[in-house]
């Protein structure tokens, strides 16, 4: 079947069978090799992309219900080549060190940015914040770099204390 998408601005139009998943006609037929693939049954969240601006797990989304949609990829959040060209949230993963591997990274970052733009505050409630991070999995950081990049991305002093709700 014929769809047409729009993926990080672009308009694109590609021939999928009606199986295929959204992250793989990302990866295999647009090249956008950011998505990452890992259990592709919808528990890890490495597949994470936006559609229309929410964040969804790419491999529970087949392609051809993407017919005249929006989709946002990891590749799709800077603005220029280079460091210079990074968004805010990714320059406070980087300053934060929130990623080792980086396996899981383009996933969080998706995540964290479909979040930040639906609602700025989730920030401020911590146990909101915890389960939108912990609905990815990262095997290597531990999670606490990443919540203080959003937190920072988002404005917010890292090293102020939590303030239950
Ligand atoms: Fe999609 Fe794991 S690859 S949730
Ligand atoms: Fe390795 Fe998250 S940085 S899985």
């Amino acid at each position: 079947m014929r769809v047409r998408l729009s993926v990080n601005g672009e308009e694109r139009e590609v021939d999928v069978e009606p199986r295929r998943h959204l992250g793989d006609v990302l990866r295999e037929d647009l090249g956008l090799t950011g998505t990452h693939l890992a259990c592709e049954q919808g528990v890890c969240g490495s597949c994470t992309v936006a559609l229309d601006g929410r964040a969804v797990r790419s491999c529970l989304v087949l392609a051809v219900s993407c017919e005249g949609r929006e989709v946002r990829t990891v590749e799709g959040l800077a603005d220029g080549a280079g460091a210079a060209g990074l968004s805010p949230l990714q320059r406070a993963f980087s300053a934060e060190h929130a990623l080792q591997c980086g396996f899981c990274t383009p996933g969080f970052l998706v995540l964290a940015q479909a979040a930040l733009e639906q609602d700025p505050s989730v920030v401020d409630d911590p146990e909101r914040l915890r389960r939108l991070l912990t609905s990815n999995l990262c095997r290597c950081t531990g999670y606490e770099p990443i919540r203080r990049a959003v937190l920072r991305a988002a404005g917010r002093d890292p090293d102020a204390p939590e303030q239950p709700r």
